[in-house]
């Protein structure tokens, strides 16, 4: 019985966790092979200036990529759910969100990308 409560106490801890796996999976798709890691690259930025990145429908996000042609492309065939999950997921694990990367099926441990975030 104990033992019971207390998977339900980790599930819970688990779910309150700012760790959006949906948003997760849109930046292994869309933004690991430049940026690195998902843990590394919204480590790079702190939460408010992710926040930046995305309002007014992504409009900095394109204007940054403004050279890549095809990372624009590909911003601009995200669906509204899906750019919403990775704002939530960069925001959640930004450098002052206090969330420590782990390892589980979709990510693990920290690896610098190609293109840094902040120089
Ligand atoms: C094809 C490679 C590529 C992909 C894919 C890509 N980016 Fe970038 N990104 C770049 C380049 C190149 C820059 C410009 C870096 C510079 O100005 O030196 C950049 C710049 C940025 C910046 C601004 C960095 C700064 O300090 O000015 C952010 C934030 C960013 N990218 C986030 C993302 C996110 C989020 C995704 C996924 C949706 C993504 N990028 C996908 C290549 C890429």
């Amino acid at each position: 019985m104990r033992f019971i409560v207390l998977l339900f106490l980790m599930i819970g801890l688990l779910q309150a966790s700012d760790y959006n796996e949906k948003g997760m999976k849109v930046y292994k798709k869309s933004c690991k092979n430049c940026h690195g890691s998902g843990d590394y690259g919204a480590k790079q930025l702190e939460q408010a200036e992710w926040e930046d990145y995305f309002i007014f429908h992504s409009s900095k996000l394109k204007k940054v990529h403004a050279n890549e042609v095809k990372v624009l492309e590909m911003i601009n065939a995200l669906s509204k759910k899906k750019m919403a999950n990775l704002e939530a997921f960069l925001v959640g694990n930004a450098e002052d969100s206090g969330s420590v990367g782990g390892c589980d099926g979709n990510r693990c441990g920290i690896q610098s990308g190609q293109v840094k975030i902040r120089k």
